[in-house]
């Protein structure tokens, strides 16, 4: 297959927004208004965000898609197309956070606005999203950004705070869902410019853009298909050893409020009087800091050949010093990693299964696709699953 004739096949799982905005009408008998969200690819700067770091995501071309329309009373009534179910809640009556369901990230984005002192106001929703779930692509994060967006937009603010629906999404992980995750998927989600990636600064929240010119290069997702059970407790225990590492270095630089103040140099003095665990967590972070930076000034050199070298080392310090990787991931980087046109490949996301992401010319896309595909289903019986794509805006209505 041509990567040209990959890319049109995988328009093919784009929603139809004619007919979805028709189911809508014959569930709720309402004509809607529809917002969009988009899923996110990290191309560098992982396990960075919550360390106050940088990142450098793209919003994928994928989207999570709401209609909504406002209801007389203050319930919220959730139908998703995708997984067949309807959830509903009081917004002024918040239920128990934790279910273990999806009704933890609508109502806990409810929750989150009315907090920010959102006026919101009950409403119908309609639900599909082409991000596939439990990939690694944020499908979580674009479901609370469209769906806090929507309920914002129908409760009278007309061009929703991005950064405010984001910060909502993130507290409704924390609060809701139970992952202390740090900002970056809710961000992308909410902020992305279409041809860029975004450099975020994880403690201004500021953003520099980085125009996305990759020239006749491409980038390649690859989702393993693969979810690690340990991914949900391993997270929040990372974050736990990052900030143990911080309390040890603040003993001696009491300046040091998170990873992000320590550098490469400090760290090599301090890293012998720290646990060993906790300072190959530390090198991770405060290296990929490092990476994240050097990689926003490749990209905007064009310098793709450095851009790939950095992803790659980002992947190996993923694996050996965080230990977030997994033997699925490792082979599906290793499958295609110094082959020509391959600038680099890494594990992006959380971790412990998901996708790979990386940077290749067009033209070797399908012999990489191969490659992969016959390493995972070799050693794994793994069918992975491949996208391309550009880098798409961030949350809109339609
Ligand atoms: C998950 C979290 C993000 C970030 C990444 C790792 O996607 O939601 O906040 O920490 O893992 O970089």
């Amino acid at each position: 297959m041509t990567a040209a004739a990959f890319d049109r096949q995988s328009l093919h799982s784009m929603i139809d927004l004619r007919t979805f905005k028709g189911r809508f009408e014959s569930l709720y008998g309402q004509s809607p208004r529809v917002f969009s969200a988009p899923g996110r690819v990290n191309l560098i700067g992982e396990h960075t965000d919550y360390n106050d770091g940088f990142v450098l995501p793209i919003a994928v071309e994928q989207r999570t898609f709401v209609a909504a329309a406002p209801r007389p009373d203050t319930r919220v009534i959730v139908r998703s197309l995708t997984l067949g179910q309807t959830v509903e809640f009081e917004l002024y009556q918040p239920g128990p956070t934790r279910r273990g369901s999806w009704l933890d990230y609508v109502e806990g984005t409810g929750c989150a606005l009315l907090e920010r002192a959102f006026p919101l106001s009950g409403a119908n929703l309609l639900i599909d999203s082409e991000v596939p779930a439990g990939a690694g692509l944020s499908a979580s994060a674009a479901l609370e950004v469209a769906v806090g967006y929507a309920l914002a937009a129908l409760g009278g603010t007309p061009n929703p705070d991005r950064l405010q629906l984001a910060l909502a999404g993130q507290s409704a992980e924390h609060a809701y869902v139970g992952t202390r995750c740090g900002i970056m998927d809710q961000y992308i989600s909410a902020l992305a410019l279409r041809d860029h990636a975004l450099q975020i600064d994880c403690r201004s929240l500021a953003y520099e853009a980085i125009p996305l010119r990759l020239g006749t290069a491409c980038v390649l997702i690859c989702d393993t298909q693969v979810k690690h059970e340990l991914a949900f407790s391993a997270y929040n225990e990372r974050r736990q050893q990052c900030e143990d590492g911080v309390r040890e270095i603040a003993r001696q630089y009491p300046a040091v409020r998170a990873l992000r103040d320590v550098s490469v140099a400090e760290l090599e003095g301090l890293a012998p009087r720290l646990p060993e665990l906790i300072a190959r967590r530390c090198r991770h972070v405060i290296n990929e800091n490092a990476r994240t930076m050097a990689a926003a000034r490749a990209l905007k050199a064009g310098k793709l050949g450095h851009l790939g070298r950095l992803m790659s080392a980002s992947h190996a310090s993923l694996r050996d010093d965080y230990e977030v990787s997994c033997i699925e991931l490792d082979e599906a980087v290793a499958a295609i990693e110094g082959e020509p046109g391959v600038y680099g490949s890494r594990m992006t996301g959380g971790g412990f299964g998901g996708c790979t992401v990386s940077v290749l010319e067009r033209e070797v896309v399908p012999r990489a696709m191969r490659a992969i595909s016959e390493r995972l289903r070799s050693r794994f019986q793994i069918e992975p699953r491949f996208f391309t794509t550009n880098a798409a805006a961030g949350v809109a209505e339609e």
